[in-house]
């Protein structure tokens, strides 16, 4: 009798109940390209009580007794988060059992350690579904792309904050009100503070670096700023100047082993490719020195985006066992060095309310004029109860030069406030 591939699953939430219905509804498409069936036999979960819509008995919320059981080949780990998920992924390998995950926050953090461990057992640990959501970007970059230096790579890799954005942009839509809907669509972490303060993007930027450096990018390394300083006004600001504003996931290789990585919103010129990713779409735009400049792009989020991803891997899987293989799992090591933010060189933009009187402006360019920062563009406007807003672009100058003018901007009795800043690329 043919062998069966036999599934145990951690989690059956957004992620989790988007991979069971693809292998449901594509059963005999999946079965024909792995060469053998397959059969998910258990499912763990938290809570016993909500009603799942499919057979009662495959659940458990004894996860143990998944990683744990000897007949099962592959276990799906979509729970999320490091504890217990860390522990489980690494039991499940050590028992012999193949492993698909959609966990970024796993990955960025114990990528090297866990992949190394399934390497050494010949088994697969696979992770498509961790950055980008439906988009193939793990694999290309393990194969097609490797043979290149990865030079840059920048991306929208969070579908939460897009949506938002393009909520406050296209419809002058509240944050709030935003994320709810976010929330209520599935696109959104369990604490959805990791989508909004730039967490998530860094996890998934930082696995990006990783294969492309072959090193583990040591998350405390990472610069990172969320979406929450923003407002309608700064997305306006922008486009009367012809940018849009995106938080990107941006990784420099600056020398051997090393890449500064950085998360933060960011202005782009309207025509660049990643400008018109909206909502819920992903995209990663890279440069490598052979291929030249590349994109791929699709959604980042979502039940069967995601769902799509996790059984992409899975077939892999199925086609190693199949074939007897020993796995495909491609390791890498620790050690990556990160740059410092503070040498970066970028431009940047600058909106300050500031007191209507006599000389403002010269104070605030005196302070830019003393740190070697050019002002390129300006815009200035009349607010009520004798205040006013000015906005600035600057030409590129130094993170550090910046920084300091910019602690010593608000410092100034002109300025009732720096509302915001954000980097400017291209
Ligand atoms: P959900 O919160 O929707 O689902 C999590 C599932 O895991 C639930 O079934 C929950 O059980 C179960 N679970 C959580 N903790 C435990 C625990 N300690 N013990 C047993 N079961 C547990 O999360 P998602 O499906 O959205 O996310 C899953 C993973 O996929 C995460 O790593 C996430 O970052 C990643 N991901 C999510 C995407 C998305 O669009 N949502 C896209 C790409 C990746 P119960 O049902 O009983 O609550
Ligand atoms: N919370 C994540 C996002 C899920 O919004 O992109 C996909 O990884």
């Amino acid at each position: 009798m043919a062998k069966v591939i036999r599934i145990g699953m951690l989690g059956f939430g957004t992620v989790g109940t988007g991979a069971y219905r693809m292998l449901e509804d594509n059963r005999v498409a999946i079965t024909k390209k792995i060469g053998l069936p397959f059969e998910v036999v258990k499912i763990g979960i938290k809570d016993h009580t909500k009603d799942r819509g499919i057979n009662d008995s495959l659940f458990t919320t004894d996860l143990n007794s998944i990683i744990e059981d000897p007949t099962i080949d592959v276990v799906m780990e979509l729970i999320g988060g490091v504890d217990p998920a860390a522990e489980l992924v690494e039991k499940a390998l050590i028992n012999g059992k193949h492993v698909v995950t959609a966990n970024k926050e796993l990955i960025a953090k114990h990528g090297s350690r866990l992949v190394h461990l399934a390497k050494s057992k010949g088994l697969d640990l696979h992770y498509e579904a961790a950055v980008g959501g439906g988009i193939p970007l793990i694999q290309p970059l393990k194969h097609q792309l490797a043979g290149n230096d990865v030079i840059r790579m920048m991306g929208i890799l969070n579908g939460t904050t897009n949506y938002i954005l393009t909520m406050m942009e296209e419809e002058q839509a509240d944050f709030g009100v935003a994320l709810a809907e976010a929330q209520a669509k599935g696109y959104a972490e369990a604490d959805p503070t990791n989508d909004v303060e730039g967490i998530d993007t860094g996890y998934k930027i930082s696995i990006l670096a990783s294969i492309a450096g072959g090193k583990q990018v040591p998350i405390e390394g990472i610069y990172r700023e969320g979406i929450t300083k923003l407002s309608i006004t700064d997305i306006e600001y922008a486009d009367s100047w012809g940018y849009k504003i995106k938080l990107l996931g941006i990784s420099d290789f600056v020398g051997p082993d090393t890449v500064r990585v950085r998360i933060h919103p960011t202005m782009i010129k309207s025509s660049h490719p990643l400008a018109s990713v909206n909502g819920v779409y992903n995209a990663l735009w890279l440069h490598g020195d052979f291929v030249g400049d590349v994109m791929f792009s699709g959604r980042g989020a979502g039940s069967d985006p995601t769902g799509s991803a996790v059984i992409g891997d899975f077939l892999d899987v199925g086609r190693n066992i199949a074939n007897g293989g020993s796995g495909s799992a491609i390791p890498y090591d620790l050690g990556m060095n990160t740059a410092n933010m503070d040498d970066l060189e970028t431009a940047y933009y600058l909106r300050m309310i500031v007191a209507d009187q006599p000389n403002t402006l010269g104070e605030i360019a005196m302070v830019f004029g003393k740190y070697g920062i050019s002002i390129a563009e300006m815009q200035m406007k009349t607010l009520p109860s004798n205040q006013g807003e000015i906005v600035f672009l600057t030409h590129e100058a130094v993170e550090r030069e910046f920084q300091k003018a910019l602690s010593e901007v608000a410092k100034l009795p002109c300025i009732v406030k720096v509302a915001t800043f954000v980097r400017v690329d291209g």
